[in-house]
């Protein structure tokens, strides 16, 4: 009562309505959001923060004269301003203290007296530093050229918004890949081979007249990583992107992505003479054919002057290449490079191989067919290798073609949309898995030889360098189907700049730009991020297991299935289990695959007692009783494998909850219903794996385990027709 009676006094009950006000606003969740800014929000910053990095920003001075630079001068606008609350001031030259400064020397000029040594930067790298200008403290972003300066542009962006100082900066990158290239599986329908995030971004039916102003957000978002090139169209090509009206549209695309240092490259279809020439061969070495490229090549570059070049996936799969007509991998990709290294265009060439008709181990075909063509590629060249030798499983070793193959520039090929690994809804952080894979040792020259130093060509000498990442994106409005894909596709492109930098350390960027610079949710959003891949490993395909996703759709756990229209397409084909025993023998005495690697790796690999437990059963078939370093047998440990796998995702769903109310509620929701799919997901995955297992070997569940929900007919029975991505 007492109370009440205060609050009605007039100047009482305005402070009380204040506080209700306060306290109202609190405990409003933070504004919905879509995702559809990515990581590039720029939401302001804290009032303390802003007023600190004020002082650092008080005036840009940035000549716009190019598309190029008018994009680096409008993004470090709409940055600065988002992040600090205020309209940037501009100006032609520092006239006073906080300016940024920014250009080529011949943008510039008044940067030439400051005497930087720019030559190691390249045409991509830039250098931030923090100098005197004109008598007034300023900050540089100088480069060599135009897009140096847009990629140093969004460098300092990326200072703030993960809360770095940005005084007594001192900062120099350049990238160690030349080519950094998404590979978009996107159809002309515009489905999305694989796609997971709604149909392609690409609206061939409107363009070349209506440029979708995504186009541009897609670049900028390339651009703020250091992706440089995007394959349009899916390597399971149709000619018809060659035909001159599609020609005209790919070129408005090129249009869009240019200033930001984004180059177009086609898939190609090996059979296109044929099939938009009329030619009767599509032999690399016939005459005509030669000049239908050619020809070809020229008409590209006459529309599109900085086009990329090709991409093609050749007898794989079904798709027509130079073996139809009894010539090698090597002819077929030199006959490509020949017509378009006049305009200096490059050929991605797949090393994605396998033939049904070969009885050999799929995963030694790829090094068995390319290995012996070493060196008799042309100049422009590069043979894009998968990460693993079989095909993107949630972990395979590294592919023995890195290191095999001194005398040619290879490409790693990673995937960013998770074919294999739950689709949109499981969160799976790919940076992980890129760094496994990208800090392994091939001993190609010794101790050291990672793969990382293989295709950034320092270890053999390489200037033509490249790394591929098949591409997350479609038409969904968050652009990759989930938040936490986002990352995927930040990562890819963070490490195809520099191979060599921590999975943490981008994470962590990544969730400071994307969803919140507060410690509290810092620091759980990345340990979440960092334990998803060993736990949708652990749920899926443990111990080395491969390949035992169900046939066709690629989604949920079919390890039974033996229908596949080829062997080398069925589970069983991989994990070859029966009543003793499980896992593929590929040592010595088996398919001896471990052959293909370096010496010491492959006496690693092939030794029982020495293969890594997470690569057990790539490599060797053992019983079920076999005793593992654990002192457990396999059995035991290949079921709490499965129960932690699950037990992780638990977790992550427990962190997420905690985080309720420091993120925005939109973001927040839809990641926690996909953590609902993923638990109930990876049980499945658990159940159904550890069901089927037990018809083969007989043996009870080891102790304190939970026996699967349901039977295993149950599971056999699921089936999934309308499964997205096909
Ligand atoms: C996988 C994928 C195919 C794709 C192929 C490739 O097999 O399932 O959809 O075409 O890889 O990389 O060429």
């Amino acid at each position: 009562m007492r109370d009440q009676r205060r609050v009605r006094h007039p100047a009482l009950r305005g402070v009380a309505l204040a506080l209700l006000a306060v306290a109202a606003l609190l405990a409003r969740p933070a504004l919905a959001e879509d995702g559809y800014e990515l990581w590039l929000r720029y939401r302001p910053l804290p009032a303390a923060q802003a007023t600190s990095y004020r002082a650092h920003a008080t005036q840009l001075v940035l000549d716009a004269g190019t598309p190029t630079r008018a994009a680096a001068r409008a993004e470090l606008l709409r940055g600065l301003d988002g992040l600090l609350g205020q309209a940037t001031g501009e100006a032609k030259q520092a006239t006073r203290d906080g300016a940024i400064v920014a250009g080529t020397l011949a943008s510039a000029p008044q940067l030439v007296p400051l005497k930087l040594d720019l030559r190691a930067l390249g045409n991509d790298g830039f250098l931030i530093r923090s100098v005197t200008l004109d008598g007034h403290a300023a900050t540089v972003i100088a480069a060599n050229t135009d897009i140096g300066v847009l990629y140093g542009a969004f460098r300092l962006l990326r200072l703030v918004q993960t809360g770095q100082p940005l005084a007594q900066l001192d900062l120099r990158d350049a990238p160690r890949e030349k080519v950094r290239v998404l590979n978009h599986w996107d159809n002309l329908d515009g489905h999305v081979e694989r796609g997971y995030a709604g149909n392609s971004i690409w609206d061939w039916w409107k363009l070349p007249d209506y440029l979708d102003p995504r186009y541009t957000d897609y670049a900028r978002a390339n651009a703020s990583v250091g992706i440089n090139g995007a394959v349009l169209n899916n390597v399971n090509a149709n000619a018809t992107i060659l035909r001159h009206e599609y020609l005209l549209k790919v070129a408005a695309v090129a249009g869009v992505l240019r200033p930001y240092g984004m180059r177009v490259y086609l898939s190609a279809r090996f059979s296109a003479p044929m099939e938009l020439g009329g030619l009767k061969t599509a032999d690399p070495l016939d005459p005509a054919v030669r000049t239908w490229w050619r020809g070809k090549a020229d008409e590209i570059y006459k529309l599109i002057p900085d086009f990329g070049g090709f991409l093609v996936k050749a007898n794989s799969e079904g798709q027509p290449g130079p073996q139809d007509y009894h010539r090698s991998h090597a002819d077929g990709a030199n006959m490509l490079a020949d017509a378009l290294a006049p305009h200096s265009g490059i050929v991605m060439w797949r090393a994605f191989v396998y033939s049904n008709e070969n009885p050999d181990d799929r995963a030694k075909q790829a090094y068995t067919e390319f290995k012996p063509l070493d060196g008799q590629f042309r100049r422009n060249v590069l043979l894009q290798v998968k990460n693993g030798p079989i095909d993107f499983q949630p972990r395979e070793p590294f592919s023995p073609l890195f290191g095999a193959m001194p005398r040619t520039p290879l490409m790693m090929e990673f995937q960013v949309t998770k074919e294999y690994l739950g689709f949109a809804t499981h969160l799976v952080y790919l940076g992980a898995l890129y760094e496994e894979v990208l800090q392994a040792d091939t001993y190609a020259r010794g101790k050291g030889s990672t793969v990382a130093k293989i295709i950034d060509g320092e270890l053999d000498n390489h200037a033509l360098t490249g790394m591929a990442g098949v591409a997350n994106i479609g038409s969904d409005r968050d652009w990759c189907g989930s938040t936490f894909n986002q990352a995927n596709w930040y990562a890819f492109g963070r490490l195809a700049w520099n191979p060599a930098q921590s999975a943490r350390d981008i994470a962590t960027d990544w969730t400071r730009m994307t969803l919140s610079r507060d410690d509290a949710v810092v620091k759980p959003v990345v340990a979440m991020m960092m334990a998803s891949r060993e736990a949708v490993v652990d749920y899926m395909t443990p111990l080395g297991l491969h390949h035992l996703m169900g046939t066709g759709h690629h989604y949920g756990p079919m390890p039974w299935d033996a229908s596949g229209a080829r062997a080398d397409w069925r589970p069983v084909y991989y994990h070859r289990a029966d009543r003793n025993g499980i896992g593929f023998d590929r040592s010595r005495t088996g398919s001896n695959a471990v052959a293909q690697y370096a010496a010491p790796v492959a006496a690693q690999f092939d030794d029982l007692k020495q293969v890594p437990d997470a690569y057990l059963l790539w490599f060797h078939h053992v019983p079920w009783t076999y005793r593992m370093r654990s002192g457990h047998t396999l059995w035991e440990d290949l079921v709490a494998h499965y129960t932690h796998g699950v037990d992780e995702v638990k977790q992550l769903r427990a962190t997420w909850s905690k985080l309720q109310g420091r993120i925005d509620a939109q973001r927040y929701a839809k990641t926690a219903s996909f953590l609902a799919i993923q638990q109930n997901e990876a049980q499945w995955w658990r159940d159904a794996s550890i069901a089927y297992w037990q018809s083969l070997n007989g043996l009870p569940l080891p102790a304190g385990q939970k026996p699967p929900a349901r039977t295993l007919d149950y599971y056999k029975a699921l089936a999934f027709p309308n499964a997205p991505g096909r």
